[in-house]
């Protein structure tokens, strides 16, 4: 899945000239946990690598419903896609999604120290350390370092959420079709491929 994520990511860049940009953002996401990070607490994909697999499914929705659509520029497609929940991985050396511990069993005389395991419900929980943001924000801040994203990528990844986004109020009447088949790909990923994945 990895290689997939960065073959495609390296086709779409260099064929819009920004081949020389992929390597610096794919060290900085190594070194942030993308590749390794969930992609929820306790929804979608909520498993080591969930977050890659999560957008590669994006990715694929995406480009499906671009070429029924005929929209021409799949190189955006791909990059907004892939990119989207890159502010899901946390940021200044601090991850986004930590192991959710609670109690395992009580404290008895024979077992005076408290057991802790990974909740089975809810396997992650939000970091306390790290402040919050919203993660399509985060994800236009750590992007934007590294890559030239251009304006519609740009408001693609950041309205990317739609109506369901504390930026619904700015969003509201300006939707582009990028951003709409991104939010559209993303919904579809989370809410139809990867629930039924899991329910089998
Ligand atoms: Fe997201
Ligand atoms: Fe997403």
């Amino acid at each position: 899945m990895k290689d997939n994520f960065i073959g495609m990511l390296k086709t779409a860049c260099d064929r819009t000239n920004r081949g020389n940009q992929v390597s610096d953002l794919v060290s900085v996401l190594e070194k942030g946990g993308f590749f390794t990070a969930p992609c929820s607490t306790q929804y979608h994909l909520c498993k080591e690598g969930g977050l890659l697999e999560h957008s590669l499914n994006v990715a694929s929705a995406a480009l499906n419903i671009g070429l029924a659509l005929k929209y021409e520029n799949s190189h955006s497609l791909v990059i907004a896609a892939l990119l989207h929940d890159v502010g899901k991985m946390g940021q200044f050396n601090k991850p986004n999604y930590v192991p959710n511990m609670v109690k395992d069993g009580r404290v008895t005389k024979a077992e005076p120290v408290q057991k802790y395991k990974i909740s089975e419900s809810k396997p992650y929980a939000s970091n306390p350390e790290l402040l919050y943001v919203d993660h399509e924000i985060r994800s236009i801040q750590i992007i934007s370092q590294y890559l030239d994203l251009t304006e519609e990528e740009s408001f693609a990844i950041l309205y990317h959420n739609g109506m369901y986004s504390n930026l619904k109020y700015a969003l509201n009447g300006k939707e582009t079709p990028l951003q709409m088949i991104i939010h559209f790909a993303d919904l579809w990923a989370s809410r139809v491929v990867e629930s039924s994945k899991e329910a089998e």
